[in-house]
């Protein structure tokens, strides 16, 4: 991968926007606090990881009082943002603490892509949903990591477009072709249809917050995955970094999910295709319950059938 989602340049952090992608490679340069919060806001910076890392640059760039609020209140979904800034709270060295977290994202990626591989069958026609790659983490990625580490084993990728933002289509797509993975893009709709005729082998997925009792939330429509998977004998895995995990948070009701505006649902970079004045809805997260989840796959393994017990022992 030669794009990179985050480029730290010890005075200021160089951030890919990936509002652009895949037609405009171009950075955004933040050399504050609320920069960074405004690019992670705006969509410049995603991916729950990618996230922690940006924040985690925002406090070395900018490191006083005020500047840990204002990324807090930036987007309230992934837990890895919040992690990050409790990490650089503690640290006294706060650029030395970025660049750590910023480097151990990246080792922590590759140790998940060599657990799941092993939970990846021969010539596996993978189907995963938003963007869980290079571009949503410090580099390698989580389920798209995964994917990556079993590309000697003749797997395929679907790709689900996942709207409303479209990340499936735009990134992973995207990512996978800068790789010659072979990747076929579908809109999300078509998931069950591909499932009922036996062209999906397994799902595997990001996550965003992991409750303690193994409640995972992740992409709107992932949940809608998990039910079709169960529905036809199919694994459905998470692969996630510990920081991802919320040992605070009980269960998955509890996980704070963001709304979104609704221009993103009624149109796309500007054209508008639903009535002005519709109602709309636009929750960013669901969360998909533990009972549907084969296994939970991080750096230091693989749980299967996660439950409370499991994840107490895993973050212990
Ligand atoms: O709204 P986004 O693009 O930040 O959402 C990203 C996801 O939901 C990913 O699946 C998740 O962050 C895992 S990324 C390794």
């Amino acid at each position: 991968m030669t794009v990179e989602a985050l480029r730290w340049q010890g005075d200021a952090l160089e951030l890919l926007d990936q509002r652009l992608l895949p037609d405009r490679i171009s950075y955004v340069t933040c050399r504050d606090a609320v920069q960074v919060a405004t690019a992670i806001r705006d969509m410049v910076v995603r991916g729950a990881p990618a996230i922690g890392c940006a924040a985690a640059f925002g406090i070395a760039l900018d490191p006083k009082e005020a500047s840990y609020e204002v990324l807090a209140k930036s987007r309230p979904t992934a837990v890895n943002l919040f992690w990050a800034l409790e990490r650089m709270r503690r640290a006294r060295d706060k650029r030395a603490e970025a660049e750590a977290i910023f480097a151990e994202d990246l080792a922590v990626n590759r140790a998940i892509g060599a657990n799941g591989a092993k939970l990846i069958p021969r010539g596996a026609r993978i189907l995963t949903y938003c963007n869980t790659g290079a571009l949503a983490t410090a580099g390698h990625g989580t389920a798209l990591g995964v994917v990556r580490s079993a590309r000697d084993k003749a797997i395929s990728v679907i790709a689900c477009e996942t709207r409303p933002y479209l990340q499936g289509a735009r990134l992973t797509a995207w990512e996978c072709m800068q790789e010659a993975i072979p990747c076929t893009l579908i809109t999300d709709n078509m998931a069950g249809y591909l499932m009922s005729r036996k062209e999906v082998d397994l799902v595997i997925v990001g996550a965003d917050r992991i409750a303690a009792n193994g409640d995972t939330a992740n992409k709107i429509g992932t949940y809608t995955l998990a039910v079709l998977a169960r529905r036809h004998g199919l694994p459905f895995y998470v692969a996630a970094p510990l920081s991802t995990f919320d040992a605070k948070i009980a269960d998955g009701s509890l996980i704070p999910i963001e709304e979104r505006p609704a221009d993103e649902v009624t149109g796309y970079r500007g054209t508008r295709w639903a009535p002005e004045g519709v109602a709309v809805r636009n929750p960013a997260f669901d969360v998909t319950p533990a009972e549907l989840i084969t296994a939970l796959v991080c750096e230091k393994g693989v749980v299967q059938a996660p439950d409370r017990e499991k994840i107490r022992s895993l973050l212990d």
